[in-house]
């Protein structure tokens, strides 16, 4: 899709990949609706980025919370182009030692919040693609543990795998409706990511550049609109230098 004018959701939009995506996006003339827990830092983010970004104070954890922010873009910009399922994190340790809170806060973040987000972007994305033809793009941004199981990330690799999952089934049952679904499995990418309380400094000392990412997830969004990336990994070449 030409991304001018095209109103699109990125989630976890405060720091990182996120931040990335928005300025990115920003740059390709789309309205970004960013939303994130943390407004000061999506408000900060739209005094660099200016008019074409606004920032969306939302846990997507919540129900409520979630059903409102979408209401909300959806009465201020009549439609939702594509949805960036960002917003995810990764507590790491031992199974025995990992507390039932860490292995939901995960659940919670990674898998019913990416549900909960792609379930008030897919009706108005049908009812635009009953009007023109083509309804939208939902991205998710799973991770290369969302395909290779590796020691003390049990719940993360769970939660990514489960994205996968999530992702190839609505990629299936969506096409019919001019919705895409495409899946990114990125490495290790130098965010705030490995700085989250219980999160594992990464084994990576040469990790991936986040605007690379964002480049590339732009990239997806730009195809033709019967063209259809469903999958992408990548990886840093040398991770140890
Ligand atoms: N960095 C890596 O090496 C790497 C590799 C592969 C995949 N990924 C994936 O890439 C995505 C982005 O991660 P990142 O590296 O950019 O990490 P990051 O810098 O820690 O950013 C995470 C973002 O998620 C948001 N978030 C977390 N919980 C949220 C919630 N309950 N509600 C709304 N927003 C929430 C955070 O915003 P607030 O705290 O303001 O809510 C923040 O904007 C994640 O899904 C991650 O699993 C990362």
């Amino acid at each position: 899709m030409n991304l001018t004018d095209k109103v699109v959701v990125v989630t976890g939009a405060s720091s990182g990949l996120g931040v990335e995506f928005s300025k990115l996006l920003v740059a390709k003339g789309a309205i970004v609706y960013g939303l994130a827990r943390r407004l000061q830092k999506l408000q900060a983010l739209q005094d660099t980025l200016g008019d074409g970004f606004h920032p969306v104070a939302c846990d997507v954890r919540s129900e409520g919370d979630v059903k409102a922010a979408f209401s909300d873009i959806i009465q201020k910009a009549g439609r939702i182009d594509a949805l960036v399922n960002n917003a995810g994190l990764g507590q790491f340790g031992p199974v025995d030692e990992l507390t039932l809170e860490e292995w939901e806060v995960q659940m919670d973040t990674n898998l019913r919040g990416v549900f909960l987000c792609t379930r008030e972007a897919v009706p108005p994305m049908k009812q635009q693609n009953a009007a023109t033809g083509f309804g939208g793009h939902i991205v998710n941004i799973a991770s290369i543990a969302g395909l290779i199981g590796n020691p003390h990330i049990g719940a993360y690799n769970a939660t990514k795998f489960g994205l996968r999952g999530f992702s190839e089934s609505l990629m299936k049952e969506l096409r019919d409706d001019g919705i895409k679904v495409s899946c990114i499995y990125p490495g290790s990418v130098e965010t705030e990511f490995a700085s989250v309380a219980g999160a594992r400094p990464s084994s990576s000392t040469h990790r991936m550049q986040p605007e690379d990412v964002a480049a590339t997830v732009v990239h997806v969004l730009e195809g033709p609109d019967n063209y259809l990336i469903s999958e992408v990994v990548m990886r840093p070449l040398r991770p140890r230098g």
